[in-house]
């Protein structure tokens, strides 16, 4: 499987994301092909005697298998993406990090640099991901987050809209959505407040220290040109023992998803944004989890949480 990913790779220097532009044509877009290669660089050095490179490259291939046959409506997608679903979930085991966070500046670059208010100006009254995925991340809320209604519990939706996936009916106390489109965040019914910032421009979050019990970020986290700067600004916010899910399936504004993202499959994105806990510090080990729901059949779904340790 992992020759026959390389061999894909090579005939098909792609990726991975499909676009949610499929809204308006479905295409899988080709992103820059340096950032394979500097990708496999950084992958080789992230050795884990012998072990961690193969897993990453049975990632990069398994996906691209995967959606690649997803496009084609073929129905061999079901098996590549059961063999996914392993390897994602394997991504953040036994994760030997290299001293220093070994992505640069370049890594998160996007194609379209141009403002991000701009691009977000028009509220998008849609989804992103399709409903089943939607079932299984609202699923997954009701299994780890604290009980409707606890009194002093506060969540912090990230890079939100005017939908949360939160459980039917779920309430707390204080509920914050931060997004780019004010109209589309004044329609969330979970939110209780709502802050309006471009976190690439200004990374800090205007909250205080220790104040949530739960962050979560749907489908946004490849968003994040200074993702370092936001996961310590998560850690400060997060009450210890506070959990932050970061979820996202396959799909992205390719143009705006930074190119370490868009040139890297399914496996590799656990791996990125296992790096941004770690590196960011003060949360214990991340975890990838796979909760795709009919796996080739409907939007791929994968979570990676850490909590904050009790003694950051
Ligand atoms: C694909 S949408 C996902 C929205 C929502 N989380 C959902 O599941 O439908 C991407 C979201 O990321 C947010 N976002 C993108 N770039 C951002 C930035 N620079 N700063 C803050 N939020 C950003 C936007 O508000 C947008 O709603």
């Amino acid at each position: 499987m992992a020759i026959l990913g390389l061999q894909l790779q090579q005939r098909f220097p792609v990726l991975t994301a499909v676009c949610y532009s499929r809204l308006i044509s479905a295409t899988i877009h080709a992103p820059a092909v340096a950032s394979v290669s500097s990708l496999s660089c950084k992958l080789k050095k992230w050795n884990n005697g012998g072990r961690l490179p193969r897993r990453l490259v049975v990632g990069l291939g398994a996906s691209f298998w995967a959606q690649y046959m997803n496009m084609a409506g073929n129905s061999k997608s079901f098996i590549a993406s059961a063999r996914l679903k392993g390897a994602v979930e394997q991504a953040l085991q036994n994760v030997e990090w290299p001293e220093q966070f070994p992505f640069k500046d370049e890594d998160f670059q996007r194609f379209d640099e141009t403002s991000d208010s701009l691009f977000y100006e028009a509220p998008r009254f849609v989804t992103h991901i399709d409903d089943a995925a939607i079932a299984a991340l609202t699923k997954y809320y009701s299994e780890v987050f604290p009980p409707s209604n606890t009194p002093g519990v506060s969540i912090l939706d990230m890079c939100s809209s005017w939908v949360s996936h939160f459980p039917k009916g779920y309430k707390q106390e204080r509920v914050v959505g931060m997004g780019m489109n004010e109209e589309e965040l004044k329609r969330n019914p979970v939110l209780t407040e709502y802050v309006v910032q471009d976190l690439n421009l200004k990374p800090k979050l205007p909250f205080e220290d220790n104040s949530f019990d739960v962050i979560t970020n749907v489908v946004s986290v490849d968003y994040l040109t200074k993702p370092l700067d936001v996961f310590k600004e998560m850690c400060r916010i997060l009450k210890p023992g506070g959990l932050a899910i970061m979820s996202f399936s396959n799909r992205c504004f390719w143009t705006k998803a930074i190119s370490i993202w868009t040139s890297t499959g399914d496996t590799d994105h656990a791996l990125i944004v296992g790096s941004y806990f770690h590196y960011a510090g003060g949360f214990e080990p991340p975890q990838a989890v796979d909760i795709s729901p009919n796996p080739g059949r409907s939007d791929p779904m994968y979570i990676v949480y850490s909590r904050k340790l009790s003694t950051a």
